[in-house]
């Protein structure tokens, strides 16, 4: 097979001290690619006003494979601020690349494993019968929409008065009728047939292929009847489809209750894309963190993995990097099982958790802690020790 290229995208802060620790991992592991660079984040944000350049899209069109550091998001005027001054007040406005990369590209399928590695001292653990501690291991699959719903963009302070006659045609807007138009804020729940369909598939999808015997589809359909509901009568249909694998459906708010009491019952979970986020997040607390937590942003045929952690600025600008790359190689692994490169994928993992279970070498929220560049001297792992100690274990 020809050598792929990949685009990568360090991004803000600590994107740029976990990035190159990845690639570094897929050298050592045999994977053969060629790496070309993406300008994205706040630095072309400020300089050109565009955090998301013409040039770096090119790269993406031209090379459909990715992997993504973070990015820095600010507040609206404080990102007015951090213009150039030759660039101010020319009606420039920020938005989050990340979200823009998702959208444009339409990479609607995001998928967040949290999967525990034995021996992690971040393990989520609990009381069980009488004295007894319990360490339940966790294996989920999170599949978030990651396109549409409530991040789709479509919201207004103080509607125009088209949209404010249009929701008044709708019964319940009464509740409302004595708070005036200016008062109004409305951020609106978008959902398509084919958007939805194609998130359920993919997660029936995987379970089949990787054997899990239950989808969950965690949503609200009882109180959020339309869009909720659609999700829930499209998973209806299509277990039927899945022999084998039964079709479970939880409220969100239980199933954050839920992820304390048994989260070792659920395999592959499917969200709408809000739900997907809160849902992923806290699974992945009980598996070590953000310093874990790792994810692929799917479209049609083409795929950016990035940890799901951000730019974490206050551990930036230390002289020796202290934060975990995890989330960054395990990303990269993902991208790994999305071209066929199984094999290599699991040959990383697996000396991550052989790193893992024998404990010697820790990073700072491994060893809990304060993340600070002192955190060396008490005997954390740096972001490249660690990195080079999962090395080790390739050979
Ligand atoms: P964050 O994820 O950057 O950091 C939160 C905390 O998590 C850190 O202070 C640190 O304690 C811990 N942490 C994060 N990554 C870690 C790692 N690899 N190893 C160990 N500990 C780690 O989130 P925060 O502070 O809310 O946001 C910082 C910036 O990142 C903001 O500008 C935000 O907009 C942006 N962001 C970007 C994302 C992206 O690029 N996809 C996602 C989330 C936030
Ligand atoms: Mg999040």
């Amino acid at each position: 097979m020809s050598k792929r290229t990949i685009v990568l995208m360090p991004g803000d802060g600590i994107g740029q001290a976990v990035l190159p620790e990845a690639v570094r991992v897929l050298e050592a592991v045999g994977f053969e690619a060629d790496y070309v660079h993406g300008d994205i984040g706040w630095e072309f944000w400020c300089k050109e006003g565009n955090p998301l350049p013409d040039r770096t899209i090119k790269l993406l069109e031209q090379h459909k494979l990715s992997l993504f550091g973070a990015i820095t998001s600010k507040p609206k005027p404080e990102a007015a601020k951090e213009l150039a001054p030759e660039l101010q007040g020319q009606g420039y406005i920020y938005y989050s690349p990340i979200v823009e990369l998702r959208q444009r590209f339409n990479l609607d399928i995001c998928i967040r494993p949290c999967k525990t590695f034995k021996g992690n001292p971040l393990n989520f653990i609990r009381r069980g019968r009488g004295e007894a501690i319990e360490e339940p291991a966790v294996d989920v699959v999170i599949f978030r929409q990651n396109t549409e719903d409530l991040y789709c963009g479509v919201e207004w302070t103080n509607p125009p008065d088209q949209v404010y006659a249009a929701f008044n045609t709708h019964p319940k807007m009464k509740n409302f009728a004595n708070t005036p138009k200016e008062e109004l804020a409305i951020s609106a729940r978008i959902l398509t047939k084919k958007a939805t369909e194609r998130i359920i598939r993919a997660a029936f999808e995987h379970a089949k292929q990787y054997g899990y015997t239950s989808v969950t589809l965690c949503e609200k359909p009882n109180v959020i009847r339309e869009t909720s509901g659609m999700m829930l009568s499209i998973a209806q249909a299509m277990v039927k489809e899945y022999p084998g694998i039964e079709l479970w459906d939880t409220n969100i708010d239980a199933q954050m209750m839920w992820l304390t009491k048994n989260p070792e019952t659920y395999g592959v979970i499917v969200c709408s894309n809000m739900f997907g986020d809160i849902v992923s997040d806290g699974f992945s607390g009980l598996v070590g963190g953000l310093g874990f937590a790792c994810s692929a942003n799917i479209g049609q045929d083409m795929a950016v993995f990035e940890p799901t952690h951000g730019s974490a600025p206050k551990y930036a600008d230390f002289a020796v990097s202290i934060v975990n790359p995890m989330a960054t190689i395990l990303s990269a692994c993902m991208m790994l099982d999305y071209i066929g490169e199984q094999a290599k994928a699991d040959k990383i993992r697996q000396a991550i958790a052989t790193v893992i279970e024998e404990g010697q070498v820790k990073t700072y929220d491994m060893m809990k802690l304060r993340g600070s560049p002192q955190a060396l001297q008490q005997g954390a792992a740096s972001t490249t020790q660690i990195t080079d100690e999962i090395i080790k274990k390739l050979r």
